[in-house]
């Protein structure tokens, strides 16, 4: 019997056990400390961002950057309706509105035309997420947060290793938030990282994340803050993940690229065009008219996938207010998208297995 391809998996090794092990054994504190600053540093070094600041997740990241950035209750953030439902609900939990836009076709992203006419004297911000590592040209992004003086957060959740015209995705904005959650590029099991030129917004959010102290261990407080920190554990773990960030790059291109080429022929199969250049595709995602079918078949031959996300108008939570209100792209892009197995760690032979029995599906 054929082995199970998973849609996705971690990708550890000895180096990651062997770090942990070293650090345990020099008595660090666990807590986030020194292990988490050189994170920092080199997620500096790689996305070219001045500062960075680890947290627990990417979506209390965007919360934090929500509240750093002084955006207050009841105000409006445009939000792309085809995201993680993190995007959208990093803003409802501090009584923040996330509006709803459609998304373009081509780029899955935040529809700029469509998102101006959402705009009201509410809407302080823009999240914008580039989703799978695909964005719009992002001079055409910021020009347009600039003219209309909305905020610009991005969700590159998905992106690390991802650019636009060789600048890092994440850094074209206030501030960028990344997620190292298990199916990401690198993980650290969970965690986030928020990235931004600003010193004073840095400043504020090492306070914001650390009780509103300026210092650990000093227990003054004149900052509302709470305890969004990360820890040092996950740090020596994430280091290690960061010396593989290269090469997973590589191979995630790679592993598009032969999907691609093995799949482009069958007429039933639609790919979203990819500059592979700048973009490392998270997820490799194609659009068929029969998801649920294609998955199931797959799952009988013992291969994973994964419907992507359903339009948030969709969920049950968001669903009673857009009622009324069609997202054609959002909509038609959901009903068709399947997520194939994408790890880091596929081999050639798998893809060639998971491509044939693609074929032998659709008799192609
Ligand atoms: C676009 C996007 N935003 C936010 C998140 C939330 O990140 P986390 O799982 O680290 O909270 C994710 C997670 O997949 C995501 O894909």
């Amino acid at each position: 019997m054929h082995k199970f391809i998973a849609q996705m998996e971690p990708w550890f090794d000895k180096k990651e056990a062997d770090a942990v092990y070293s650090y345990m054994k020099g008595g660090g504190w666990v807590t986030e400390f020194k292990k988490t600053q050189e994170l920092e540093e080199e997620i500096c070094r790689y996305t070219g961002a001045k500062y960075c600041v680890m947290t627990n997740n990417g979506t209390v990241s965007l919360t934090l950057a929500l509240l750093a950035l002084v955006v207050k209750p009841l105000s409006e953030v445009l939000v792309p309706n085809l995201t993680m439902i993190a995007t959208p609900n990093s803003a409802v939990l501090i009584g923040i509105k996330p509006i709803l836009v459609d998304v373009e076709k081509d780029t899955l992203c935040l529809d700029l035309e469509k998102a101006q006419r959402a705009i009201t004297k509410k809407t302080k911000a823009v999240i914008y997420v580039s989703c799978n590592g695909r964005s719009d040209d992002m001079r055409k992004v910021t020009k347009f947060c600039h003219d209309n003086n909305l905020l610009l957060i991005e969700d590159a959740a998905q992106s690390l290793g991802s650019f636009w015209q060789g600048k890092h995705l994440g850094t074209f904005g206030i501030i960028g938030s990344f997620s190292f959650s298990v199916p990401k590029i690198i993980t650290t099991g969970q965690g986030g990282a928020l990235v931004t030129d600003d010193r004073k917004l840095y400043k504020k959010i090492k306070r914001l994340k650390d009780f509103g102290r300026n210092q650990g261990g000093i227990d003054i407080h004149d900052l509302w803050g709470w305890n969004f920190k990360f820890t040092d554990l996950q740090a020596v773990i994430g280091l290690e993940q960061m010396k593989k960030l290269k090469t997973r790059v590589l191979r995630k291109k790679e592993i598009y690229k032969k999907y691609h080429q093995l799949l482009s022929g069958i007429n039933e199969i639609q790919f979203i065009a990819t500059d592979l250049e700048n973009t490392t595709p998270w997820f490799v995602d194609i659009y068929v008219n029969d998801p649920d079918n294609l998955m199931e078949y797959l799952k009988k031959k013992r291969i994973g996938s994964r419907r992507i996300y359903p339009a948030i108008s969709t969920q049950k939570i968001y669903k009673n207010e857009y009622k009324n209100q069609k997202f054609t792209n959002s909509e038609e892009i959901t009903s068709k998208g399947l997520w194939l197995p994408s790890s880091s760690n596929l081999t050639d032979s798998d893809i060639n297995r998971i491509a044939k029995t693609i074929r032998k599906y659709y008799n192609a």
